[in-house]
């Protein structure tokens, strides 16, 4: 039996198009529920002329999403926001108008709106007369789709509603939780390997002290945390912290900022790294030489630590030769939080930087942050907010430009 825990929590959004098979997608929307999923219904206009609303609301406990120009619906969970909640959109049944809608890039109702603005994986289960099935436009469009990354699922073969027997019919419903159950395994970052550094580093003074900073990791780790359940394999180079290692995430513990750059320069020579995100706090500079037994009031000299600068782990993996599709840096910044941060991400070669002001004991150690992320064309801010929300909805931002800098690479 299929193992159908990876719908426990995840937000479902089910499309239902206009087809005689939108009957099943109440079976569907009931299935997906008892096994933990949340699940928000999204009809095309026809498909209302098929199965009531109504019922989709009483088995989902939330009501049905039909209309995009809808200024109520909008003032609760707009469009965009519904694309990003969702873990998962998947259409069933498919009309072929909608199969048409979506592979012209249409967005003319909210349904096929959500399938262009998601970062969630996207499938769609075809539903049709087997005439309809076999034309070739229908074929067409499902070739692009599913050349695009669309899941696509079935058709079953069979007698049909209308009496005619062959392909077209939606696939029954524990096919269709067993073949999602299979993708909602993967996520949007599957097939990426992301390196976050986390935490600060401890650069010693003697064999008891060292010089460090205020950062706890939970930025870090939250990222981490949200980089694996959204599928990325991910590896967090981390300095000294009291968290444990995220499920699913390859820790590899360092003490001080050259042991960090020792991590990621091999890492970077070892495998390809999609995107590499610098969330440690790194000691900009170390002791010159650390004292090989504890230092002594009125024995040692004490009146100066001279210092010497850290390499830029960084800047180091922005210029690789291997340089990672994306690399994002943070800035902590304390005053002039924005020009720094842009002065930065362009000093550093940074695709993206997220500045947050940590003045007045803010951030540090906290559980909630504020990040403004500056790309080359503009900011998006996040938050404020928790930090595991503002981890994952950063990452979903990251998962929708690593597909686009890979379409671009391709064409
Ligand atoms: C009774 C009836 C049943 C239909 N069943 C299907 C079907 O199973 N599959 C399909 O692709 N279209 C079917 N259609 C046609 C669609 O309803 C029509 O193409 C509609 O525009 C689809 O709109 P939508 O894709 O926005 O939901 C059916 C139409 C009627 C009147």
């Amino acid at each position: 039996m299929t193992d159908l825990s990876g719908f426990s929590a995840k937000h479902i959004v089910l499309g239902v198009t206009g087809g005689i098979a939108a009957y099943k997608a109440c079976e569907l929307a009931r299935a997906m529920m008892r096994v933990g999923a949340e699940v928000q219904v999204v009809m095309t206009p026809a498909a209302t002329a098929f199965v009531g609303p109504m019922t989709f609301q009483a088995l989902t406990g939330r009501p049905v999403r039909i209309e995009l120009l809808d200024p109520t619906a909008e003032a609760g969970m707009g469009h965009i926001e519904l694309a990003r909640w969702a873990d998962l959109v998947v259409i069933a049944p498919c009309t072929a108008n909608t199969l048409a809608t979506l592979a012209t890039g249409r967005a003319d109702d909210l349904l096929t709106t959500v399938w262009l603005a998601t970062p969630a994986p996207r499938c769609l289960a075809p539903a049709m007369n087997q005439q309809m099935w076999s034309d070739p436009t229908v074929t067409e469009h499902l070739q692009t789709l599913s050349h695009r990354g669309a899941h696509v699922l079935g058709p079953d073969s069979g007698i049909q509603a209308c009496g005619d027997i062959g392909p077209g019919r939606l696939l029954e419903v524990p096919d269709l939780l067993d073949r999602l159950a299979a993708i909602l395994s993967r996520g949007p970052l599957s097939g990426r390997h992301l390196v976050i550094t986390a935490g600060p580093t401890h650069e010693p003074i003697d064999p008891v002290r060292y010089l460090g900073n205020r950062a706890s990791g939970k930025m870090g780790y939250a990222l981490a945390s949200a980089a694996a359940q959204l599928g990325a394999r991910v590896t967090l180079v981390s300095g000294p912290t009291a968290l444990d290692c995220p499920r699913g995430v390859t820790r590899v513990a360092i003490e001080t900022a050259m042991d960090m750059d020792r991590a990621c320069q091999s890492l970077i020579e070892a495998a390809t790294i999609d995107c590499f995100i610098g969330a440690a706090a790194v000691s900009d500079m170390r002791p010159a030489q650390v004292a090989p037994d504890k230092l002594k009031k009125g024995h040692d000299d004490l009146s100066h630590l001279t210092l010497v600068e850290n390499p830029d782990i960084i800047e180091g993996i922005a210029q690789h030769p291997k340089r990672p599709t994306l690399v994002v840096g943070f800035a902590a910044e304390t005053q002039a939080m924005l020009a720094n941060a842009a002065a930065k991400r362009t000093r550093k070669q940074l695709d993206w930087i997220c500045a947050n002001d940590v003045s007045n004991g803010q951030v540090f150690g906290q559980e909630t942050n504020c990040l403004h992320c500056l790309t080359a064309d503009g900011q998006t801010t996040f938050g404020p907010g928790i930090k595991s929300d503002i981890a994952r909805d950063l990452l979903l931002a990251i998962a929708i430009q690593l597909s686009v800098l890979k379409d671009t690479s391709c064409t």
